[in-house]
């Protein structure tokens, strides 16, 4: 059975290396049906807003990540912790909190910077948060790309580092094995 994946960058920014990451996975398996889930038109979370009922964009977000087997979150790291714009969404997505559109979803976090530490804090951040939310965060295989801007062909804005392209290539099979999976437990 095909399964679609959903992708979440978590840099707003034109030519984000986050993005190219996550377009790079794109182009790896044909047999899993990709979808972009932007963050741009989600207007800031705010208890009174929501109490008026979502806005349009709230809950087309939330019917898109709804629609998806599986989510994956590619984001930067900003001053050691996770991107505000990805935090907005994810605070969005997480309600109503025990019957959110994460809870239960499977879970991917992949991260990237120009910087060392792969963007270390902010995955453990971003996976803090989704744990509250209790999503099924994939929990053993980590992506942490260093250097980013060294892997990347600049021209063509494309994922250059063959090495990078396997590290991805065993995230996202086992990913999928952890969508198979979790499911399966859900259903008994
Ligand atoms: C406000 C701000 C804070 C940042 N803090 C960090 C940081 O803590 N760790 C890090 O590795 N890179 C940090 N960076 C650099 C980002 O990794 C870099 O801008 C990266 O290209 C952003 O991802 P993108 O290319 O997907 O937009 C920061 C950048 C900005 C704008």
């Amino acid at each position: 059975m095909t399964q679609t994946i959903g992708l979440i960058c978590g840099s707003l920014r034109k030519g984000s290396y986050n993005r190219i990451i996550a377009q790079a996975l794109t182009t790896m398996d044909d047999s899993i049906e990709f979808r972009w889930i932007e963050l741009n038109d989600l207007p800031l979370f705010n208890e009174d807003l929501e109490a008026g009922g979502d806005p349009k964009s709230v809950s087309l977000f939330k019917s898109s990540i709804e629609e998806v087997d599986g989510l994956i979150i590619v984001s930067p790291e900003y001053n050691s912790g996770i991107p505000g714009v990805l935090k907005n969404a994810l605070d969005w997505a997480s309600r109503p909190s025990k019957s959110s559109v994460l809870h239960r979803k499977p879970v991917g976090v992949i991260g990237a910077t120009p910087g060392g530490l792969g963007t270390a804090f902010s995955q453990m951040q971003i996976r803090q948060t989704l744990e509250t939310i209790q999503a099924h965060v994939l929990p053993f295989q980590k992506v942490l790309i260093s250097q980013v801007h060294e892997k990347i062909d600049t021209d063509q804005k494309v994922l250059a580092d063959e090495k990078t392209k396997r590290y991805l290539q065993v995230y996202l099979q086992q990913f999928r094995l952890w969508i198979s999976n979790i499911s399966s437990l859900e259903t008994k």
